[in-house]
């Protein structure tokens, strides 16, 4: 049996992980022991327990109970935490998802221990550090042994970096082997969006929006919600697409932009008829906004390709994105956090709507299951 850490934090990693476990689960539980640990990242009901009972993860073996703190005082206290754990719990390997300060931690934990850690969504870059998913990102994959890369343009990206795609030699610390995988989110989509479509009634029809036509909006980005500038500014954008094309605004709140929302971004929000703020909803109910929406307009990583993988037109606000591939289809357009921006590219994409095509460039859905082939060749 090979024994390996799953790290999680913050609720895109959840989400992640439930794609492994459920493979493990289904084809793979009497090869590989997964022992879940959950830093406590995010930790808010909504935020975090409801995926482990919707997505049916197994429950974590430990939480740390981190919680929020700056990116230092985070880290640190997740890296004492994770180490203890690995030193305890002897593991093969230790299996990472994405790009948060939780990935980071445990990336940092592990390979000082000589102990090989797994990259899910290895090689996904923005070349902008500002982003601390980015330092996240670039750090983790130099102390990674497997990495498993969603996309072509990754797989580049690492190359350029003095990755070898195809190595013969048997991983270790010192001999990385990149894979390419396509994408984990999107063996979630396909596998959820069925149970979606059987659903008697869901959240479009809970809110009252089975009749009408509108925008599903996520923002959570330290650029675009922690000045009172940048909420203004696309929360007027959001009224002005509304109005012109007859649309709602629904946007599920991420707890940091829930708490930055004062002043006058809050007063333009509450006395809005069209935008519709909720609490953050769970992922069944994300994927059944994702497919009854006209337009998603984002910041977030997952939802920007969730959108991809539901055929809808996405306006990403962020001024690059790690998922290039996204804008090149012309299904999706940047618009950092830039009012006429935004309002232009939503003129631009429900214009011509329904000649915009989504080519299969995140895989088969059936990355889990590769991966976990992938880590039964190495470790066992
Ligand atoms: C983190 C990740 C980001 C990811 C996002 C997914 C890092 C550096 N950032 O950003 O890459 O896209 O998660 O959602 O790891 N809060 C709550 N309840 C919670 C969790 C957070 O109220 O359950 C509030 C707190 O005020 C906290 C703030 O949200 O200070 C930010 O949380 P944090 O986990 O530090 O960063 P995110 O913005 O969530
Ligand atoms: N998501 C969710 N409920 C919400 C908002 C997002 O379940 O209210 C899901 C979304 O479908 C996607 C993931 O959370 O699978 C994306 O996470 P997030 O936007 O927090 O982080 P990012 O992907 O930007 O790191």
């Amino acid at each position: 049996m090979i024994k390996i850490l799953t790290v999680v934090g913050a609720r895109p990693q959840l989400i992640k992980a439930a794609a492994i476990s459920r493979a493990i689960a289904t084809h793979y539980s009497d090869k590989i022991e997964e022992i879940i640990v959950h830093t406590g990242q995010h930790y808010d009901h909504n935020m975090s327990a409801v995926f482990f009972e919707e997505l049916k993860i197994p429950k974590e073996k430990y939480n740390l109970s981190i919680g929020s703190g700056s990116h230092a005082e985070q880290t640190a206290r997740m890296l004492m935490g994770i180490e203890k754990l690995i030193v305890d719990e002897k593991p093969q390997a230790v299996l990472l998802y994405g790009d948060t300060n939780s990935t980071l931690a445990a990336s940092l934990a592990a390979v000082k221990l000589h102990v090989p850690t797994i990259h899910v969504e290895a090689g996904v870059r923005s070349y902008n550090k500002r982003f601390p998913e980015e330092v996240n990102r670039l750090i983790c994959d130099h102390m990674s042994t497997l990495l498993f890369v969603p996309t072509r343009a990754g797989i580049e990206s690492l190359v350029a970096e003095g990755f070898k795609e195809h190595s013969e030699a048997k991983a270790d610390l010192n001999a990385p082997k990149v894979f390419y995988c396509g994408d984990i989110m999107y063996d979630n989509t396909v596998y959820f969006k069925h149970v979606v479509e059987q659903a008697k009634e869901t959240i479009v029809d809970k809110l009252g929006f089975s009749n009408k036509k509108f925008v599903l909006g996520t923002l959570h980005r330290p650029s675009n919600v922690d000045t009172e500038e940048s909420l203004l500014s696309i929360f007027k954008a959001f009224e002005v697409v509304a109005k012109q094309h007859n649309l709602e605004i629904l946007v599920p709140l991420h707890p940091r932009t829930q708490s930055k929302m004062q002043g006058s971004a809050f007063d333009f929000v509450k006395n809005n008829p069209h935008i519709h703020i909720t609490e953050p909803v769970s992922f069944l109910d994300m994927i059944a906004l994702e497919s009854k929406a006209e337009l998603v307009v984002t910041d977030s990583g997952g939802v920007q390709k969730e959108a991809f993988f539901m055929e809808k037109p996405c306006l990403i606000m962020l001024d690059e994105t790690p998922w290039v591939e996204l804008p090149e289809t012309g299904t999706a357009i940047l618009v950092g956090n830039h009012f006429d921006t935004i309002v232009d590219a939503a003129n631009t994409l429900l214009s011509k709507k329904d000649s915009l095509s989504y080519p299969p460039i995140f895989g088969d859905g059936k990355a889990a299951e590769f991966i976990c082939e992938q880590i039964i060749d190495t470790f066992a």
